[in-house]
């Protein structure tokens, strides 16, 4: 193999911790299987540094993103992903697809199953929608996102971010604010950064918070809540602002945006509570002027842009490893 084409791993191979055929949510990932997509990434970076950033792990892989929802970070990462790693990428946007012609999910993934995708990364509105894909085809499934309910390659590049900056991160106060109840980011980070040994403390109006959260019946491991924004921060590790996603309000869960703004807005005077070095990440779209000022967004502690640098490489490892992976 000539010089640039190989993948420095020294990664374990994936039989020896990997127990996944499809990356649905990291709710069931172990500590062991998230370090290990880690190890894997920085392998992925040093290809991505090469003048050549291709290697042919893939090749004679088709990779197929199926988006029923608008995409920008997620949608090109894959795809980038998939073609550095040599394997063959489409995309398939649904409304411009024979979904527009009434096409149900099963006949659009038997379709693409014909058409020899080996891996369907899917985005898709109503949460759970991955996982009864999963019961029709052979290939592996990617969830980028499912309605309300998780988003974990977004989950996996923000604590891998985390990590890059801080190390070990037991231990490390990450706050999360903004609108959690409609966040598959926020909950898909819930279980990765409580696996990962972090101390999660979320802060959001009342009504923006998830039920089902605490108690014998939680949905969720436990976390902290602090209503409270400036209590929040005091001495957080990091702090990760979310969308307001205005598309998924409903009415009555907030009097007007110029109030959460005034409330709930990530600004210079309430991430100074937070430590001198506190990072500052958003999964993005950002709606800059009302959950993160702009001075915030694009400020010396903002990892957003390397958020998304990080998530073509952390993508690469998904891949890749999926691709090793026995039960595939
Ligand atoms: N964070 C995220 O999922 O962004 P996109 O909607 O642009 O993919």
């Amino acid at each position: 193999m000539r010089t640039g084409q190989q993948i420095k791993t020294v990664a374990p191979k994936p039989t020896e911790i990997w127990r996944h055929r499809h990356i649905l949510d990291i709710d069931d990932f172990s500590r062991e299987e998230i370090e290990f997509v880690f190890q894997t990434t920085r392998a992925m970076k040093e290809v991505l540094s090469r003048p050549i950033k291709r290697v042919p792990a893939l090749r004679g892989k088709t990779l197929i993103t199926l988006f029923y929802e608008p995409s920008t970070r997620t949608r090109l990462s894959f795809e980038l992903a998939a073609k550095n790693l040599g394997a063959d990428a489409a995309s398939l946007s649904a409304p411009a697809s024979s979904v527009a012609k009434g096409e149900s999910l099963v006949d659009t993934l038997s379709t693409l199953q014909a058409l020899g995708a080996d891996i369907v990364v899917m985005r898709h509105p109503q949460s759970g929608a991955p996982y009864i894909a999963t019961k029709y085809m052979e290939a592996s499934m990617v969830n980028a996102g499912d309605g309300w309910h998780a988003h974990p390659t977004q989950a996996l590049l923000d604590i891998y971010t985390i990590q890059e900056h801080k190390g070990d991160l037991k231990g490390l106060k990450v706050v999360i604010v903004g609108d959690i109840m409609h966040s598959r980011v926020a909950r898909s980070n819930i279980w990765g950064l409580t696996t990962m040994g972090v101390e999660v403390t979320l802060c959001c109006p009342p009504t923006l918070l998830p039920t089902g959260l605490g108690g014998e019946h939680s949905q969720l491991p436990p976390v902290k809540i602090e209503h409270d924004i400036e209590r929040a921060l005091d001495g957080a590790d990091a702090v990760m602002a979310l969308r307001l996603q205005l598309e998924r309000q409903q009415s009555g869960l907030l009097p007007t945006i110029r109030e959460y703004i005034q409330l709930y807005q990530l600004n210079q005077t309430r991430l100074a509570r937070a430590k001198p070095d506190a990072l500052v990440l958003h999964p993005g779209p950002v709606n800059e002027g009302v959950e993160i000022a702009s001075a915030v967004a694009h400020g010396p502690q903002s990892v957003i842009n390397e958020q998304v640098t990080n998530g073509v490489a952390v993508r690469m490892a998904l891949l890749y490893i999926l691709a090793g992976s026995p039960k595939q």
